[in-house]
């Protein structure tokens, strides 16, 4: 997939917002404010009586299917697609040691002195490599976010060059990581068709070649969080996403449910798993692709990485026949090719769900 041509577009000064608080600890730039509706506008003081979002214990989806744990366990698992979009899991499997390891390494990237990291840039109108994503014009304004995003797999998006040689583990750690991610988005996607009523290997088969790419965001403290977003809303142009919180995180991931940016509360050793567009498209929108967003923490700071699990860029993506019904249940979405939805994706501003209008059938 070609980037844009970078030529074409002008981003204006992208402060880092790491150096940022070095300088001036107290100081937020104009370019940071968001205007009042942005910001605090949705917010319910409904938040707190809200139920946490699901969670979903991955051991009890290992049971034979007739186990009655299985059976209750995948019922939560469709509810949770169809009425969040999120869910955590628990139990997932994946080893403490490749947890622990990505965020340290990753902590230890955002340590490093900016020269290092700039090292890495990401020139306007890509999404890899250590800047700020999805910013086109000069007043756009910005997210209070340091990003590091590199595409793991297929070989043809890995960008070597933008893999840092410091710290010395990072690229062994992050391998290692996303080959455990694979594993388990490949086993959630079997979960989630027999949710279904689809087999089991429906997604794998349809997928290809999967596409993985990851996302570290480092979001520091901020003096006045509510003049600033950490992460502008926005739906995930993925199938799945796998959202690691570093330890102790404060609250930071908000998710837009019933109008009201509801909290996605840190649970130990949890991962958060969102359904992105793709998903939705496949379902006919029985499975939402949720809007979300990010917050800052006025003392801490907080990490994340999140990998992004798509279909190949050569795959056509439409509702499932199973999922449409002419009388009951239209199809909702055309049918289009999941590179050309990446590239609509990754070459507009983060707007809440308007991507997905590229693939909406309009009455
Ligand atoms: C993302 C995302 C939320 C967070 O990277 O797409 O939604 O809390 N991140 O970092
Ligand atoms: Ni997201």
């Amino acid at each position: 997939m070609a980037p844009l041509p970078i030529s074409s577009i002008r981003v204006g000064k992208i402060e880092d917002v790491q150096e940022l608080i070095k300088s001036k600890p107290n100081k937020v730039p104009e370019r940071f404010i968001r205007d009042a509706n942005e910001r605090g506008g949705l917010v319910s003081l409904k938040t707190h009586l809200h139920q946490p979002i699901p969670v979903i214990d991955l051991s009890k989806l290992s049971k034979p299917h007739t186990n009655d744990d299985f059976v209750f366990e995948i019922l939560k698992l469709s509810q949770a697609c169809e009425d969040w979009g999120f869910f955590q899991v628990i139990n997932h499997g994946l080893e403490v040691d490749v947890v622990d390891d990505i965020e340290k390494v990753a902590k230890e990237f955002f340590e490093m002195p900016l020269e290092e990291k700039q090292k890495y840039p990401m020139e306007p109108g890509t999404v890899q490599g250590y800047g700020q994503a999805f910013i086109f014009s000069e007043d756009q304004k910005l997210d209070w976010c340091n990003m590091f995003a590199l595409g793991v797999h297929p070989p043809s998006i890995l960008n070597p060059k933008l893999w840092p040689s410091k710290p010395a583990r990072f690229s062994e750690s992050l391998k290692g990581y996303s080959k455990e991610i694979s594993k388990l988005c490949k086993r959630l996607l079997t979960y989630i068709a027999i949710s279904l009523g689809l087999k089991k290997e429906t997604f794998e088969e349809m997928f290809g070649e999967a596409v993985q790419a990851v996302r570290m965001n480092y979001y520091p403290p901020c003096s006045s969080p509510d003049l600033v977003l950490g992460l502008s809303p926005h739906s995930d142009g993925s199938a799945l996403t796998v959202l690691q919180q570093s330890k102790d995180s404060c609250v930071g991931l908000q998710i837009l449910k019933d109008n009201t940016w509801v909290p996605v509360l840190p649970l130990p050793n949890a991962l958060v798993i969102n359904i992105g567009d793709t998903v939705e498209v496949l379902t006919n929108g029985k499975y939402k692709s949720v809007e979300h967003r990010a917050v800052t923490n006025r003392e801490r700071e907080r990490l994340t990485i999140v990998t992004f699990y798509a279909p190949n860029y050569e795959v056509e993506i439409e509702p499932m026949g199973e999922l449409v019904d002419d009388e009951t249940n239209p199809c909702k979405y055309r049918s289009y090719n999941h590179g050309d939805y990446s590239y609509h994706y990754i070459s507009n501003k983060l707007q809440g769900k308007k991507s997905l209008d590229f693939a909406k059938i309009l009455n």
